[in-house]
């Protein structure tokens, strides 16, 4: 959401279609990747809800996991990544991606991304929680950066892509099947925001690249477009959602009024950095004994931990130990950003809080990033693939947006010649609607929405925080939904009515985990149980049952 506004302008309803092969939402690592492997055989439109560049791609830090050192393994990464996933991620999943890492890698550098380099010419590794071996490639502390610039400059002059910023997808279009007596998806209703019109795309396939939906919660490392639209659009049009309690909080965000929670990247910690109290004692060795490189739930639950022990509102990271021409030669981005509220990190410990940071679940695929509907593919942050089961690795995010987006590339791309292409799609309908007088309704809730999800649905958990909250976004969602059906459509309101989606979503699955594991820790329920369990909502429109009867 941006700033408040003046009150929604009319919004006019243009009804021509556009028609595409491949409908890609959301201009991430995920779908411009997606994009240019299609591009060599279809024509893709990219929808980029703001301009391009505003997801969370753009501000990885740390970087991309993968086997390139000959010390280390495929097997010792997998490894890592299921022990990190506490016992919940999908072993063929894991494999899967991991096996692919190397040949990921040399296709971001073929396109020209730039990684950082040792003095020898190899490229440099570094080493984050979960990782036993040093495996992350970077671009010094700004590789989503250096990844996500690749990407737009191969796609931004490809004849067979047209990018489209300022486009808001709102929900999905669907269809009979003519090849398997489903439904299929075959486009999207988008709003657009140059010019308020409302508009049909339509397409063979549709890909959702948009992103995860930790701006569902109050303090968050995400960009404001993590609202979680991709996954509340496929609940809508009928497709499972999985295992939406394991919603990631990075350890260490920058503690500072003026920083709006500007992440500490875990190479800082990779690279020797140290978390201490308030008085200077290092604790992590007291949780885990990895200490400040334990998986990334360990570190942020002990810092909760020290932080409600000592009434403290934050905890401290400090690598000043370390050579400044080291820290400014790895972490420039950081020590910037740092200066600029005035903490010098070669001098002194940077104060660090947690906050919200990476949806592991998602919505439910195979790994062809194929949806429970027809021509409906999911990639990126908002599937959930089983890579992370209950805690993601660090670095494995940008890693798994790469290698879906090329297996979902090759399925659709083996598909596409025997589709037929979509109906023309029922216009908008906008008679029954008015311009609202009332936005306030939409910031307020917003608001209310990220606070009682913070506050009740946090890092720790308990029945009785997860009631309160169900409650509340109960009542939200009747109140969004009359909004809703009485005017006309925002982008502000779009982004809120999936916020309050996702966060049902969250809580339900909370509710359903009667155990602590990974990410969702429950003082109810504080053992894990013997028998690790995927939590999967299945929409009352499950779209794997909705056949169409031909008449
Ligand atoms: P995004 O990059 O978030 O892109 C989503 C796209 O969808 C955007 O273009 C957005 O405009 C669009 N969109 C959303 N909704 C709509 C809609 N309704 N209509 C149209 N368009 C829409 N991972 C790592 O592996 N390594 C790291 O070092 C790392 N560091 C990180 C640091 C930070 C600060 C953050 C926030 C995340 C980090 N992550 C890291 C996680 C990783 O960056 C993300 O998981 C990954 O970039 C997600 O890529 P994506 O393509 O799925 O989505
Ligand atoms: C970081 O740099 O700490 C973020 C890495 C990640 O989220 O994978």
């Amino acid at each position: 959401m941006s700033t408040p506004t003046s009150p929604t302008p009319s919004l006019k309803v243009q009804n021509t279609p556009h028609a595409c092969d491949v409908l890609v939402i959301g201009s991430g690592a995920a779908g411009l990747s997606l994009a240019l492997h299609i591009a060599k055989y279809a024509k893709v439109t990219v929808l980029s809800k703001g301009s391009l560049k505003e997801g969370s791609t753009w501000y990885a830090q740390g970087g991309i996991a993968a086997v390139l050192d000959d010390q280390d393994s495929t097997e010792s990464h997998v490894k890592d990544t299921l022990a990190a996933g506490a016992g919940l991620c999908h072993t063929d999943a894991v494999e899967f991606t991991v096996a692919r890492s190397k040949s990921a890698i040399k296709w971001l550098v073929e396109l020209g991304v730039d990684f950082t380099r040792s003095a020898e010419g190899e490229f440099h590794l570094t080493r984050e929680g979960g990782h036993s071996h040093r495996r992350i490639i970077h671009s010094a502390d700004a590789t989503g950066k250096a990844v996500h610039t690749g990407l737009i400059n191969n796609a931004i002059n490809h004849p067979n892509i047209t990018l489209q910023e300022n486009r808001v997808a709102l929900d999905l279009i669907q269809q009979p099947d003519p090849s398997s007596q489903k439904l299929r998806c075959v486009g999207a209703y988008v709003l657009n925001r140059d010019d308020d019109t409302m508009e049909c795309y339509t397409a063979k396939a549709v890909v959702l690249a948009s992103g995860g939906a930790s701006k569902v919660y109050l303090y968050s490392s995400n960009p404001d477009s993590a609202s979680g639209d991709g996954i509340a659009m496929a609940w809508r049009a009928g497709c499972r959602i999985g295992n939406m309690e394991f919603n990631q909080f990075h350890p260490t965000c920058l503690y500072h009024p003026k920083a709006k929670s500007f992440l500490m990247t875990e190479a800082l910690r990779g690279e020797g950095a140290i978390l201490k109290r308030p008085n200077g004692e290092r604790f992590m060795q007291d949780f885990h004994p990895m200490a400040e490189l334990a998986p990334r739930d360990v570190v942020a639950r002990a810092i909760d931990h020290e932080m409600k022990r000592l009434g403290a509102p934050c905890m401290y990271l400090d690598i000043s130990h370390r050579d400044p021409d080291f820290i400014q030669e790895h972490f420039p981005t950081v020590l910037a950003q740092c200066l600029k509220y005035g903490i010098d990190i070669t001098q002194e410990p940077i104060p660090v809080v947690p906050a919200a940071h990476y949806t592991c679940g998602g919505v439910v695929v195979n790994t062809r990033g194929q949806t429970d509907l027809n021509n409906l593919y999911a990639i990126g942050e908002t599937s959930f693939t089983g890579l992370h089961g209950a805690n993601r690795m660090a670095s494995n995010s940008l890693l798994e947006c790469i290698v879906y987006a090329q297996s979902a590339a090759e399925d659709i791309i083996a598909k596409l010649a025997t589709t037929t292409p979509a109906q023309p799609c029922k216009p908008w309908d906008e008679t029954q609607v008015t311009n609202s007088d009332e936005d306030v309704v939409i910031y307020h809730n917003w608001d209310e929405i990220r606070r009682f999800m913070w506050d009740y649905v946090g890092i720790v958990r308990t029945h009785k925080r997860l009631e309160r909250a169900l409650r509340r976004v109960e009542l939200l969602q009747t109140e969004i939904h009359e909004y809703y059906a009485h005017y006309k459509i925002s982008s502000d309101l779009i982004e809120l009515r999936n916020l309050a989606m996702v966060a049902e979503l969250i809580i339900r699955s909370a509710m359903e985990r009667k155990e602590s594991r990974g990410l969702h820790f429950s003082l109810d329920h504080p053992n894990q149980s013997d028998t690790p369990k995927d939590t999967l909502l299945v929409p009352r429109n499950f779209a794997d049952q909705k056949v169409f009867i031909t008449p």
